[in-house]
Formats: C-alpha cells, structure tokens, sequence
C-alpha cells in the first residue's frame, strides 16, 4: 500500500497549493495587486504535478484494479476520473484569465471568484480520494494488486514517479514559495535553483554517538543517547516538545556541555573539543528559532557562518546560497531582522553552509512557518540531501522529517525508545499515535 502513501503525500502538497490560492485570493479582493509569475508557477506547477502526473498515476494503476475488484466504485471513480479529463481544460481557462486580469480586461474579484471555484473542486475531489476511494482500496484490493500498483509508484527511475521527476516537482513548488507574497512564502522577485544534484548515497559511519549524557544543573536532559549517522544519510530525530531534540543536537555542535559518554565524528574522538573546533571539522549548525542577528546585515550574518573557514572561499560560498535563496542576495545590505520568518530560516540554513559542513544540524526549520514555506523547508532538505549532504534534522513535524528522511530517531524524555528506517517509522502504530496524530 506504498501507493497510498505517494498520494497521501501528493494531495497534502496539493492542498497546501490550495489555501495558499485562498489567501491570495482574498488578498486580491482586498485590494492587493495580481502577480502574473506567482500564478503562472502555481498554475504550471498544477499541470505538471497533478494533471501530467499525480492523476496520471491513479487513472493507469490504481483506479483500473479498483474498478475490477469492487462494483461500488464504478460510481465514485466515474466522478473522480471525469475531473481528472477536465482538469486541463479549467486549467487553460484559469491561465485565460490571469491574462484578462494583468491585461486590466477582467476584475480582481472575478479572477478570485474563480480561483476559489477552483480551489473548492480540488479539495472536494481530494476528500472523495481520501475519505471513500482510499479506504475502499484499501479494504478490497488483493496482495497481488498492491505489488503491481506500488512497484509503479516506486520505481525510482520512470520517467514520472523517479528521483529525477520527483525534482523538477520540487523544482516548481520552489518557484512558487519563491514567487509567493512575502506574508505565505519567501516573497522574492525571482526564484533561485534547488539543483537535484546527483545523491552519492550512504557510506561509512560519520557520527558515532554512545552513553551520551547531558544536565541542566540536576535535572539529566539527556540519559544515554546511543546513535550513529552514516555518511550521506539523513536522520531524522523526532519527538514531542522537551524531548531533548536541541540539547542533542546542541551537545553535538558543542555549545552544550556532556556529562557521560562520548562522540566520534570523522573517526576522531570529538568529546573535548570546544565548539568552534567542532565547526572547524565540520559540524554545522541551524538552530532552534533560527537566532539570526537581527541588527546585522543578510550578508554579514553569512559571513559569520564562515569565520572557521579561509577567507578566499567565502565570496563564492555566498554565490552559493545566494543561488539557491535568491530573496537573501536581494536583500544582501538590509539588516536580518526586516526579513520574514521564512526568509530567515533560510538565512540560518544558508548561514550553516557557509561553514561548509560534512554534518548538518537542522533544529526545527519549520518551526512556526506558513504552510507552503514548511513543504518548501523540506524540499530544501531534500535537496541537500541529494548533493550528497549527511544531516540530522530535528523535527516536532515527525511525519514530514520521516517521510525524507533514511532514518529516524524517537526521542522521549531524553532517552531513544525506537528506531528504524523512515519508513518503518511512519507505519509504526506508536509513532502514528504518539506523533501522526493518526
Ligand atoms: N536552558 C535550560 N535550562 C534548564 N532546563 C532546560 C533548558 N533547556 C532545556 N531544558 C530542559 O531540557 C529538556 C529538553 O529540552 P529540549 O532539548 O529543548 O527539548 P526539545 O528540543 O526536544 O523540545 C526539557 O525538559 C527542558 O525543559
Ligand atoms: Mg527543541
């Protein structure tokens, strides 16, 4: 049933795409000016993603052996599938009048009127997926089946479903967060480059982390952590709040003091080395609430990122992460604290490879952002992740971390209690109740 898991995956991304049209929509009719780039990357990122595939995946492999096993679903899946035909058509008519209404042919609040038809068709379609499709595939289809269906949906070299597509995806929504208002997304005038890149894949051991212990005073905030991290892998450390995600990661980079135990890092043992040690071989941080220097300009603020390294490299480092966040090369001379949340969890992920890591610590870049920037702050992940990146990323949003991650980590009060691939841990009935919320 991998199958469903995809399109779980895809119709959250799809609704996210959705209320993000509805705040703009309403900020349309309020009076704010339409954005021809910011629709246009929506609407191609629509065409792409769900008409040229997502549908696609459902017409050809699951909707045909759903029909076969179940004569109820001829009836549900008739509507479905008719919505599937039309979407290109209502799609051709949306681009139509995004041009009326740049042209000053049509009216805000027509253009918002029909964007909010749109966006009610595509949640009600993703609830009849949801809540009557799904349950009955699960409930009739065979074994059998669901081998022939989730060996399409997993196939990570076609054309449609593989890594490659999977990046021109995130590619687009990119460009959507890139070019949505600053007030949802990153507000820039023009979307940077989230290069895939070619993923190196996992190799020897990198972190090697056992009986490590760390107090606050009297009170042990971690009681024994024994994990390790492979080169190129990324771990995901999830749990509730107070768990002891930052004190981990924070006793890893150094600027929180162990108690017990020890770390390797690269082969070496790491335990007494001050933090700027630490950074020097390459452990790098984003931490928690980002804790960007609000009164210091975009530009200095990476610099800092970069002061354990040669100062010959640093301007083309910056090049670097000005490609892949373009709004921080806009904004290079403003002090930090103009920019938005978004903006700056990017500066503080940006502000971390500015010291060239060979380990990456991620502290809860979600944290408190709007709901496209949260999916964008994952493709992010994503994308370091295939150039090769090792990270550790700390999230109280489990399911999205585990769902990129090769691994996770439950923390509970300071103590791992289970382990395993991301995967295993998404379908684990503790962690779905503990953390899903399923
Ligand atoms: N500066 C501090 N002083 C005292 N206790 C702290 C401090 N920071 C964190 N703690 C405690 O340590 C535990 C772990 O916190 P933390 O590492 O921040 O968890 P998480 O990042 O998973 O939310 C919590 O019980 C928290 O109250
Ligand atoms: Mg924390």
């Amino acid at each position: 049933m991998e199958a469903l898991r995809v399109i779980s995956e895809d119709h959250r991304n799809l609704w996210r795409i959705a209320a993000t049209i509805d705040i703009v929509a309403d900020e349309m009719e309020s009076g704010s000016k339409v954005d021809p780039a910011f629709f246009t990357s929506i609407f191609d990122y629509i065409e792409h993603f769900m008409d040229a595939c997502h549908h696609t995946k459902e017409d050809d492999y699951l909707f045909p052996a759903l029909r076969l096993r179940s004569e109820e679903a001829g009836a549900i899946l008739d509507r479905l599938q008719a919505e599937h035909r039309n979407g290109p058509e209502i799609l051709k008519s949306l681009r139509q009048q995004l041009a009326e209404t740049a042209a000053g042919k049509l009216g805000n609040a027509e253009f918002a009127a029909a964007l909010r038809t749109y966006t009610q068709s595509l949640k009600s379609h993703i609830r009849t997926e949801e809540k009557d499709a799904m349950p009955l595939a699960r409930e009739v289809l065979t074994a059998d089946d669901w081998a022939d269906i989730d060996r399409a949906f997993l196939d990570s070299d076609d054309p449609m479903f593989g890594e490659k597509a999977n990046a021109e995806f995130r590619e687009l929504f990119h460009r959507v967060a890139s070019l949505a208002p600053e007030s949802i997304g990153l507000g820039a005038q023009s979307a940077g480059e989230l290069q895939p890149g070619a993923a190196k894949g996992v190799g020897e051991v990198l972190l090697s982390v056992s009986g490590l212990e760390s107090c606050y005073g009297r009170i042990k905030a971690l009681k024994g952590i024994d994990f390790e991290v492979r080169r190129g892998e990324t771990v995901a450390l999830v749990g509730a709040n107070g768990a002891g995600k930052t004190t981990l990661l924070r006793t890893l980079s150094g600027v929180q003091p162990m108690s017990a135990g020890s770390i390797r890092f690269a082969g070496e043992d790491i335990s007494k080395l001050r933090s700027d040690m630490r950074m020097r071989n390459g452990i790098c941080q984003s931490p928690e609430g980002r804790q960007v220097f609000g009164p210091l300009s975009i530009e200095d603020n990476l610099r800092l990122g970069a002061y354990t390294q040669p100062k010959g490299q640093v301007a083309d480092d910056m090049e670097k992460v000005f490609s892949m966040f373009p709004i921080l090369k806009e904004k290079r001379n403003l002090p930090a604290g103009t920019l938005s949340g978004g903006q700056q969890q990017m500066l503080a992920i940006g502000r971390a490879l500015m010291g060239r890591p060979k380990l990456l610590l991620l502290d809860e870049p979600s944290m408190g952002l709007a709901p496209l920037l949260v999916q964008e702050v994952f493709n992010v992940v994503r994308t370091l992740k295939a150039q090769g990146m090792t990270i550790i990323l700390a999230e109280q949003n489990a399911f999205a971390a585990l769902a990129i991650a090769d691994r996770g980590y439950v923390l509970e009060t300071g103590t791992i209690t289970l382990s395993g691939t991301g995967q295993e841990l998404i379908s684990n009935e503790q962690v779905r109740a503990a953390y899903l919320g399923m």
